[in-house]
């Protein structure tokens, strides 16, 4: 394809028995919701996914489901209502439909960005690397952009429509990390990852479990063919 390869980081969450950073999650999440949240929903990521998780306390997601709106009903008269955001809601995208999406990006439509780690090839080092890829002022001579297109080599195709997203000190974190562009983009892909696998860590452990427990069966199973056989040998 066209484009330049992902930049291969070592992720954290990458190794056999590892856990997503945590921390890094929650900060992933303030960029998702301060920056990216403007153009892009992730529409399978429920507030009570967050509280379960475990980086946010549940007062906390609480307040910030409270503060959306969210569309029920019918109730008994038939009618549709507002009512504040509930743990139980999922996250609300920023546009109504498909057709205002693109309306409001220049004809482009921003994805979805639930399941986009698993969607792209590259994963979380795409993600990471088309965030700090763009190079205003660097396309290749000849290159020719259209009117709303950026230059992004990590794109296929080297021409985005989405605009560079991420400057420094694009939000603050009140963990005191600095927020430089690799950090934001570092921290949103990691976000990113365990949204698309909430269960990861879980899936791990249990892995480590069955693991574990088939070792000791097979020793014990090892053993005991030893001792019975015993008088035999
Ligand atoms: C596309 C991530 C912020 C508008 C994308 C894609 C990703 C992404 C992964 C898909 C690229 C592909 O198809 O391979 C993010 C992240 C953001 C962010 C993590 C926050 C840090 C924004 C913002 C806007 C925006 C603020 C609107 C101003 C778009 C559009 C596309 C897109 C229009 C479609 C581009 C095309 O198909 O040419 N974004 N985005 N994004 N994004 Fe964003």
């Amino acid at each position: 394809e066209d484009h330049i390869p992902s930049v291969e980081l070592h992720w954290a969450h990458h190794g056999m028995l590892s856990a997503y950073d945590a921390k890094s999650v929650r900060r992933g999440f303030q960029v998702y919701k301060e920056v990216c949240s403007t153009c892009h929903s992730v529409n399978r990521l429920a507030f009570r996914n967050l509280v379960e998780y475990g980086a946010w306390s549940e007062a906390e997601v609480k307040a910030m489901a409270e503060e959306v709106d969210v569309v029920d009903g019918p109730n008994d008269e038939g009618e549709m209502f507002e009512r504040p955001g509930k743990l139980s809601d999922y996250m609300p995208g920023p546009y109504a439909n498909d057709e205002a999406a693109r309306a409001a990006n220049n004809g482009a439509l921003p994805p979805d960005l639930s399941l986009i780690v698993k969607a792209r090839h590259g994963g979380s080092d795409y993600i990471f690397s088309l965030l700090n890829g763009y190079s205003e002022g660097f396309a290749p001579a000849g290159k020719v952009l259209l009117p709303g297109l950026y230059y992004n080599p990590y794109f296929a195709g080297g021409a985005i429509g989405m605009p560079p997203p991420l400057m420094d000190e694009a939000v603050e974190y009140p963990d005191g990390t600095p927020a430089t562009i690799s950090q934001m983009a570092k921290d949103v892909a990691v976000f990113l990852a365990w949204a698309a696998e909430p269960e990861h860590d879980e899936r791990k452990k249990a892995g480590f479990r069955w693991i574990l427990a088939l070792s000791i069966a097979a020793l014990v199973a090892g053993f005991t063919k030893r001792f019975k056989w015993a008088p035999l040998k």
